[in-house]
């Protein structure tokens, strides 16, 4: 199979042309993106007219919509935000100007500010079922598993929504900005046993965050201006990211027309893995594993090893091949939240040193890897005194905000269809079911239960053993 590159008939048009192992030609269109150096094969009619199928797991070189939200340009290391560089918002934007330029497209006029910036916050009490639904948690239970559980749980609440009218999802996607941050700070009120705080009117959306997460009814809680400024960075960082796991999660979740309440608690659960938004807890494992800077150099060789489960977690990415640059913000604000806060970490000595250790070895330079924002986050989460199991959740509570508005862009789109990607079919072929008598009961010593044996590490690659006819 052969596919070369040309201008098509017509006019301008670039296309592919495939040369099939029958010896027939189909020819491709070639879509260009309004930024950017990436192509794509438009084979939407390829099986129509083909009979073929495409290959891809992990969708590592698919694109499954249009999309004019964020771009990242991977090996440049750039990501803009509806055009806007991301680092420029961090340093002048708060958190609810950037939601409103993620979801409705543009930046906010004063006016429209100050009235969206009052629509969240009118939206931020949760319906007391809801947050009865807290007290039955156990203690202890991890606060990502209590939000994949009360996202979905306010599609109960708000079950009559219609996708399709636009005030309806207007309705949902801010009802979720809002509550999304209340709901994370619930659950961690819940892990430690502590009365829930509701919001407060007079703060910001990042101080609001602080406030619910630090505040008792015993006394005053002032919030502190460098945390304040440090969260607002992170939930602007955090927000949106194109197709990644999870968002492509949401989006599929909502191409069958599901509840977007329902829709984002699928979305949380996709980010909680470690390959993904999980990640920024587990550096924080690595990190306190490898202990000390003298360790580093064991470390490398172990993931240079590919040791059974090591990672250089917080490394790496599909998309960039570069410095994530949402990385680079953020180690300038660690260095700078720890200094303002007179916080003395080993953590990031180590993290220093293992970073410049990676980003000095052969291993990790040939395969362009490089910090993403998870490698940095953690040690600025840990000097305000967010505890490592919320790291997660506060990436789920800033990634609403993308998620809310990719959701809303699919279905506004109008050209919504479900989400259903093809297999490689590799099992047995057609064979006959023989009934046989299964009544009689074994005694549970008799029972043998085959288990396959489980692999430890996540990340291996499993290499498809079909050839191709
Ligand atoms: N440590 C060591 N080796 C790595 C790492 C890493 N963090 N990341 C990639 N590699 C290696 C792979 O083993 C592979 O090597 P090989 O060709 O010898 O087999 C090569 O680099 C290519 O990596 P892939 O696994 O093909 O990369 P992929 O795009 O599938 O995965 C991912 C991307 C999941 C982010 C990966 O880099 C990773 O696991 N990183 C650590 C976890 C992490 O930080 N996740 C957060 C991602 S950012 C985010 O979600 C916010």
């Amino acid at each position: 199979m052969a596919c070369l590159f040309g201008k098509s008939a017509e006019g301008d048009d670039e296309e592919a042309v495939l040369k099939l192992p029958n010896g027939k030609e189909h020819r491709i269109k070639v879509l260009k993106p309004t930024s950017g150096e990436d192509l794509f094969l438009d084979i939407r009619d390829l099986h129509r007219l083909t009979g073929y199928f495409t290959f891809d797991p992990g969708f590592t070189c698919t694109g499954s919509c249009l999309s004019a939200i964020t771009f990242i340009d991977g090996p440049k290391g750039i990501c803009l935000y509806r055009g806007y560089p991301v680092p420029e918002l961090v340093e002048h934007a708060q958190a609810l100007e950037v939601a409103h330029l993620l979801l409705v497209g543009e930046k906010a006029t004063k006016e429209e500010y100050k009235s969206f910036k009052r629509e969240i916050q009118k939206s931020m009490l949760v319906h007391e079922k809801v947050k009865a639904m807290f007290a039955n948690f156990t203690i202890n239970a991890h606060p990502m598993a209590i939000m994949v559980a009360v996202t979905g749980a306010l599609s109960c609440i708000f079950s009559e929504l219609d996708p399709f009218d636009e005030a309806h999802r207007w309705l949902a996607c801010t009802r979720l900005i809002a509550k999304v941050p209340v709901l994370a700070c619930m659950a961690y009120k819940t892990s430690i046993g502590q009365p829930l705080m509701y919001p407060r009117a007079d703060l910001s959306y990042a101080e609001n965050f602080l406030y619910m997460m630090f505040a008792t009814p015993m006394e005053e809680y002032k919030v502190n201006p460098v945390a304040a400024k440090a969260i607002n960075a992170f939930m602007i960082l955090h927000m949106d990211h194109e197709q990644n796991a999870s968002t492509s999660t949401v989006r599929i979740a909502g191409s069958s027309q599901a509840n977007p309440y329902a829709c984002i608690a699928a979305g949380v659960a996709s980010l909680w893995g470690p390959a993904h938004g999980g990640a920024n807890e587990a550096v924080i494992t690595m990190l306190e594993q490898i202990g000390t800077r003298e360790n580093v150099g064991k470390f490398i060789a172990d993931v240079k090893a590919k040791k059974e489960g090591v990672r250089l977690m917080g490394f790496g990415h599909r998309v960039y091949k570069n410095y994530d640059p949402r990385a680079k913000v953020m180690k300038g604000l660690v260095a700078q939240v720890l200094k303002e806060l007179g916080v003395d970490d080993p953590l990031l000595g180590v993290a220093q040193e293992l970073e410049k250790a990676a980003l000095s070895d052969d291993y990790f330079v040939q395969r362009k890897l490089y910090p993403n924002v998870d490698y940095y986050s953690g040690i600025m989460l840990r000097a305000i005194g967010i505890p490592t199991s919320m790291f997660t959740v506060m990436f789920a509570m800033s990634r609403t905000v993308g998620w809310v508005s990719q959701w809303n862009e699919m279905v506004a789109e109008g050209q919504m269809r479900i989400g259903r990607p093809r297999q490689l079919y590799v099992g047995p072929q057609e064979r006959t079911w023989k009934p046989e008598d299964m009544s009689e009961e074994k005694s549970p010593s008799q029972t043998v239960v085959n288990f396959a044996p489980r692999r430890s590490s996540s990340f291996s690659k499993r290499v498809p053993d079909v050839s191709t006819r």
